[in-house]
């Protein structure tokens, strides 16, 4: 797997300091509007967010639920969006809630912005994005926002820290760019 790998783009000592503060920011954020009526569901995306959202829960001091959603956008091999397909259903019961979806990364926005409308369709309390990356896109903004990002990073085809190249590297600690002949 090492032999794989091109250059580090973020090391795990600064994921893991930068997922502290994102953690400390949104437990201030949230602190004085979750209550036992309106209290925190944090939706991470299946499976890019299942790394990054087991490191970030750990920094939440307050009462709140895991609902995870499933989401394809890149099958396989592919480094380019094939469309977003939901490949598992929502919770239904989010009506007078607050939902922080947790991503690995905002590229186009597509799947962000899918879930956040089917989301919407539920009058939740509030929706918040988190993601842990940002890609500067060659063609412009991503069609929907984060409210919170771990770090921006510049138009490449990334893996490690939950993400994948046809399955594989999700394991990896560090976020890296791979060399072109493990494509
Ligand atoms: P979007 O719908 O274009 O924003 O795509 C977001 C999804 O594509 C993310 O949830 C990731 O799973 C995947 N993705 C986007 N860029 C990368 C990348 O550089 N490496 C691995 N997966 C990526
Ligand atoms: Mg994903």
């Amino acid at each position: 797997m090492l032999r794989d790998i091109s250059h580090v783009l973020i090391s795990e000592e600064r994921i893991r300091k930068r997922v502290h503060a994102i953690g400390a920011q949104i437990a201030a954020d949230f602190a004085d509007s979750l209550d036992d009526d309106s209290p925190l569901v944090l939706m991470p995306v299946m499976t890019g967010a299942l790394v990054f959202s087991a490191d970030l829960i750990r920094h939440l001091p307050f009462k709140l639920k895991l609902e995870l959603v499933a989401i394809s956008s890149y099958p396989g091999k592919s480094m380019a969006s094939k469309g977003v397909k939901m490949a598992s259903e929502l919770p239904k019961d989010l009506e007078g809630k607050h939902v922080l979806i947790v991503d690995d990364i905002l590229d186009s926005g597509h799947t962000i912005a899918v879930l956040k409308s089917l989301i919407e369709e539920q009058s939740p309390a509030s929706i918040k994005v988190c993601v842990m990356l940002e890609k500067q896109r060659n063609d412009g903004p991503p069609i929907v926002k984060a409210d919170y990002i771990g770090f921006s990073i510049p138009d490449e085809f990334v893996v490690g820290y939950g993400l994948d190249y046809d399955g594989y590297y999700r394991n990896h600690p560090e976020i890296v760019t791979l060399r072109e002949d493990a494509l």
